[in-house]
C-alpha cells in the first residue's frame, strides 16, 4: 500500500546547526509511529518542517502522493495534517469553545459550512476531550492539563488524517498523563486518525506504537518495531541507556 506520508532526505539548518540531517521515513494509514531521540535531537524540528511551520532546506514530503514540501501551513491543514505543540499555544483571551470553533472554521476547506455546523463540531470536540463544562472559560484560566486537551480538541476539529503529537505527557501528573494517553487512543478509534507521536516515556510508545523511528543529532539512528528499536545498540547507546526498563 502506498504510504500516507513519505519523507525523503528532510534537512534543516539553523545557522551553523544541522538540526535535521537527511531524514527519510514513511507513515502508513492507520498506524501509530513513535518518534524518539535525546533532547535536541531534532524531533520537534521534523514536525515543524512536515507541518509547514518551518520551510525544509532540502528533501521532499509527500502526502497521499501529493508533493507538499513547499505548501503553506494552512494548505497542509486542509489536506489533513494537524499537530499539537510541545508547549501549548492557546489564544489566552478566547474561551475554550471559541478556540475550537476557530479551528473548526479555519481548518477545513468546506466553503458552505454553516456557523451552526461549526459550532456543533466545536462543541462535540470539546466534549470529546472532557472540557464541555469549561467551554466558557478563557484559555488563560485553564490548567496545563486542560490546555493540552484544548490543543487536542483544536487539532481534531480540523478533521485530520494525520495527527502529530509533540509530547503529550510533559508537565502532567501521572493521573493526567494516563488520561491524555487514553484520549489519544480514543481519538484513533473514534476519528480514525493516523498518529505520529513524539514521547520521552518509552513505556508509553512500547504499548501504543506500531513502529518507532529513532533520531540522534538530526539523523536517523534506527527504525523498526518497538522491540527492535529498544534493543538496538545505537539507540541504547545514544538515548535509552542500558537500564532504561528499570525507570520506564
Ligand atoms: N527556531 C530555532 N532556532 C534555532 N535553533 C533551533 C530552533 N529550533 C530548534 N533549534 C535547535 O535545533 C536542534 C533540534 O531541536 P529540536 O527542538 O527539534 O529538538 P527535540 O528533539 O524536539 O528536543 P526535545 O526532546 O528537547 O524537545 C537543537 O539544537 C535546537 O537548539
Ligand atoms: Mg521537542
Amino acid at each position: 500500500m502506498a504510504p500516507l506520508l513519505s519523507v525523503r532526505n528532510l534537512t534543516k539548518h539553523f545557522g551553523g546547526i544541522l538540526a535535521v540531517d537527511k531524514v527519510s521515513f514513511e507513515i502508513h494509514e492507520g498506524e501509530t509511529l513513535g518518534f524518539i531521540g535525546p533532547n535536541g535531537a531534532g524531533k520537534s524540528t521534523v514536525v515543524n518542517c512536515l507541518t509547514g511551520y518551518l520551510a525544509a532546506d532540502e528533501g521532499e514530503i509527500e502526502l497521499n502522493g501529493v508533493n507538499i514540501t513547499r505548501m503553506k501551513r494552512h494548505e497542509r491543514v486542509h489536506l489533513g495534517l494537524a499537530r499539537t505543540y510541545q508547549i501549548p499555544r492557546p489564544f489566552p483571551e478566547l474561551t475554550a469553545l471559541t478556540s475550537v470553533l476557530a479551528s473548526s472554521i479555519s481548518g477545513k476547506k468546506r466553503i458552505n459550512q454553516s456557523f451552526q455546523d461549526a459550532m456543533y463540531d466545536a462543541t462535540h470536540y470539546l466534549e470529546f476531550v472532557g472540557l464541555f463544562s469549561k467551554r466558557n472559560i478563557l484559555a488563560r484560566d485553564l490548567t496545563f492539563y486542560e490546555l493540552r486537551m484544548l490543543e487536542l480538541a483544536r487539532a481534531l476539529a480540523t478533521t485530520p488524517k494525520l495527527l502529530f503529537i509533540d509530547e503529550v505527557m510533559a508537565g502532567l501528573n501521572p493521573g493526567e498523563a494516563k488520561n491524555a494517553i487514553k484520549m489519544i487512543r480514543r481519538a484513533k478509534e473514534e476519528f480514525g486518525v493516523t498518529v505520529f507521536w513524539i514521547e520521552h516515556v518509552m513505556a508509553v510508545l512500547m504499548e501504543a506504537a506500531d513502529r518507532i523511528v529513532a533520531i540522534n543529532y538530526g539523523a536517523k539512528l534506527a527504525e523498526g518495531t518497538p522491540d527492535e528499536v529498544v534493543n538496538n545498540d545505537d539507540v541504547i547507546e545514544a538515548y535509552l541507556g542500558r537500564g532504561w526498563r528499570n525507570y520506564a
